[in-house]
């Protein structure tokens, strides 16, 4: 049965429903309103979001549009801190990287998206648990990247962080503590398991943690980390379940 989608749009609303420490009512409206309702029709006639949609298909996204959409509702109604920060690990051509940016920059917001990735493509996979293998979307276009931020004046909002993860994230955690959410995109066991250990203990303010990867066929390492890092190991349970997963850390009250 169809519930009204209304208090998505209101970030007065949130949390809509509290239950084990995450909105379950906004994973319910967001994911069946996507999945099942009219909610992806209604977002393509708002100006913001299809203004955004534009500078992803500019760059080049990988992500479904309901995935975009998600990304779009977290961000602009969801954020406990409106004017908070968003990391991104595994941004390729920068396509969903340049989407969350051109959302700032419409709504005149403070903070900024930081987009990890080699640019290079991908490093050392499990050959066993991971499907995908070095060198993966190397052809990411990194100075294209820069020159496209450049020229649609989204410089103080999308920064690419160029380099692994193990090797970036250190020098920038000291920009985590107004981060409301974070978008991790990049596949494979090893990082994923690394990115959770080291961001969640500087968490402070239930911050969005969307998972891209782990319910494709091809990406069972990446959900292999998640249940290990996420689910048995911090304990959470997920928001929602479709277009992505997503849970909230440290959990809502
Ligand atoms: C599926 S792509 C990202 C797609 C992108 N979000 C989009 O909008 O199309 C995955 C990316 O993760 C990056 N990646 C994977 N492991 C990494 C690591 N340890 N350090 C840096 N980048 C990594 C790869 O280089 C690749 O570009």
């Amino acid at each position: 049965m169809a519930r009204s989608v209304e208090p998505l749009f209101n970030p007065s609303a949130y949390p809509i429903e509290l239950l084990g420490g995450r909105d379950i009512g906004a994973g319910y409206l967001r994911g069946c309103g996507l999945e099942f309702w009219d909610l992806y029709p209604r977002l393509e006639n708002d100006p913001v979001f299809a203004e955004a949609l534009g500078a992803a298909y500019a760059r080049g996204s990988l992500l479904h549009p309901h995935k975009l959409a998600n990304l779009y509702l977290m961000v602009r109604y969801g954020m406990r801190d409106e004017h908070g920060s968003i990391f991104e690990f595994g941004s390729y051509m920068g396509g969903s990287a340049v989407f969350m940016g051109a959302i700032l920059k419409a709504l005149g917001r403070n903070g900024k998206v930081y987009a990890f990735d080699t640019f290079e493509g991908m490093p050392e996979t499990d050959p066993v648990r991971d499907l995908h293998r070095p060198g993966d979307f190397a052809d990411a276009g990194y100075q294209q990247l820069l020159s496209y931020i450049d020229q649609q004046g989204l410089a103080p909002y999308v920064q690419p962080v160029k380099g692994l993860f193990d090797q970036t994230l250190p020098g920038m955690l000291p920009n985590i503590a107004d981060v409301g959410l974070i978008h991790i995109d990049c596949d494979i066991y090893e990082p994923i398991k690394y990115l959770i250990d080291t961001t969640f203990p500087q968490l402070s303010r239930g911050t969005y943690v969307v998972f891209d990867d782990p319910l494709f066929s091809s990406c069972l390492g990446a959900f292999d980390a998640v249940q290990e890092s996420v689910i048995r190991g911090f304990n959470l349970t997920a928001e929602q379940a479709y277009p992505h997963l997503v849970f909230r850390y440290p959990a809502l009250r």
